[in-house]
């Protein structure tokens, strides 16, 4: 059993606070933010994700994890001390350190023995020694010993909690073998694979992994675009180049291009570190300005169908990212919905969750509604932007019947050609023969 501070409660530090308590560690997850905190001592998660409420609860009640706003007393109690602050884009696209800063300075000036300081915040190559630096400076006692670790974050939103409890791998850089073997000991409960490594190159495989992954959706929506001239379909396609293992059959699902929180800040944060060292990575470059063009597509193909969007209703079904979560952050709705409106079509929109965010948003514009039928009703057009469950299972039958027209842009490839096809839909997809 191991004392863990981890310092930030935003998604990454939550989630991972609680599977560390629930496999049998005492964690304190803090934050400066104390109405989360106060929220969180009652067991009530500020976010939404499957399932880590039940989790959290379960593991405050076994007096395994706790929630504080006193960083400097969580740190003095810890050995381990995750770094899991937020790390926004800066105007220039790169990664605003202002909190891994702060927080850096904060366990210098608190160190009362042996700690390892892990970051697990997504920060650029070179943050870790920076940190290192930066407790040395503040410690009180300069003989204390301390070590710095990159260990970073691959769970994904809306499986954050299955992705942690069950990872593919970890990834520890280390300044010492001390400090490796205690992260790594750490990560024994997880079965995984561990990858030891050195801190620079822990800090790049986590840029490296995710635009790596931005680069397939860039690609496979190119692809897309292609067939759509040629007559093939994308999904074919995908299945093909999928079966074979150096290419692998994930993250090939063409669409309206990749959102959250992760790809975009990623992508323009390795694109502005090269530049930082006189590399001008072309590659990213391209994948960020396919992804910003394909978000419009729908629009276009809106546009094909309809002809002047002026004063047509519009059933916009899904506002999220993506499915199983209300993050609203760098979704390609944010693009779509103000070009819809700039053509003064009339928007629907339908999210299960993610509304009172979307307001923020697009505030009185377009009117909202949690249920899918209701926003179909009468709507000269239905448009997909996030594949929820709750559209994939609608009734088509019914569908025709509530709208003005059998029109169906979809974003996000929902359903089988076949079957909008019998059920007399005009249905334009992305990659697909119409
Ligand atoms: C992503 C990574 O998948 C995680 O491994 C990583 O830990 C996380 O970023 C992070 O850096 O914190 P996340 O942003 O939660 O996770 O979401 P993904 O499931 O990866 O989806 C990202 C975007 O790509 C979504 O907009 C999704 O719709 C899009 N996407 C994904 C596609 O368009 N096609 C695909 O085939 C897959």
């Amino acid at each position: 059993m191991r004392n863990i501070a981890v310092i930030g409660t935003g998604y990454v530090g939550l989630v991972s606070g609680t599977c560390f308590s629930d496999i049998g560690n005492r964690v304190v997850c803090c934050d400066i933010d104390s109405m989360k905190i106060d929220m969180l001592k009652k067991g009530v998660v500020p976010i939404y994700e499957p399932g880590l409420e039940e989790v959290v609860q379960r593991n405050i009640k076994a007096g395994r994890l706790s929630f504080s706003t006193d960083i400097p007393v969580a740190i003095q109690e810890a050995d381990i001390i995750y770094i899991a602050v937020g790390t926004p884009m800066t105007i220039t696209g790169g990664a605003d350190l202002r909190y891994v800063t702060s927080v850096a300075k904060t366990i210098g000036e608190n160190m009362n023995g042996y700690k390892v300081i892990v970051n697990k915040s997504t920060v650029p190559v070179g943050t870790g020694r920076m940190v290192e630096r930066l407790i040395r400076e503040h410690l009180g006692d300069p003989s204390l010993e301390f070590d710095v670790v990159s260990n970073p974050e691959f769970l994904r939103e809306g499986s954050a909690l299955a992705d942690c409890m069950n990872m593919e791998r970890a990834v520890i850089g280390a300044t010492s073998d001390r400090a490796a073997q205690i992260i790594a000991e750490l990560h024994q409960p997880f079965n995984t694979e561990i990858m030891i490594t050195d801190l620079e190159s822990a800090e790049m495989i986590k840029y490296a992994a995710n635009c790596f992954l931005a680069t397939k959706i860039s690609y496979i929506n190119a692809i897309a675009n292609i067939c759509e001239q040629v007559g093939a379909d994308v999904t074919e396609v995908a299945k093909g180049i999928g079966m074979d293992s150096r290419i692998g059959s994930r993250f090939l699902q063409a669409g309206i291009g990749y959102g959250g929180s992760c790809f975009p800040k990623d992508t323009h944060a390795l694109v502005h570190l090269a530049e930082s060292v006189g590399y001008d990575f072309k590659l990213l470059k391209s994948v960020i300005a396919a992804n910003d063009a394909q978000k419009l597509v729908v629009v276009d193909k809106l546009m094909q169908v309809l002809g002047d969007l002026k004063g047509r209703t519009i059933a916009v079904l899904g506002l999220a990212f993506k499915p199983n979560t209300n993050d609203m952050r760098d979704a390609p709705s944010l693009q779509i919905v103000p070009a819809l409106l700039r053509k003064e079509a009339q928007l629907r929109c339908y999210d299960p969750i993610a509304i009172s965010e979307a307001k923020v948003h697009f505030g009185e514009r377009v009117t909202y509604t949690s249920d899918v039928e209701e926003c179909l009703l009468n709507a000269d057009a239905a448009l997909i932007l996030t594949e929820w469950d709750q559209v994939k299972k609608l009734d088509l039958g019914k569908v025709k019947k509530l709208m003005a027209a059998p029109i169906i842009v979809d974003g996000r490839n929902c359903f089988p050609l076949r079957q909008v096809r019998e059920a007399g839909f005009i249905y334009h997809s992305i990659g697909r023969p119409e």
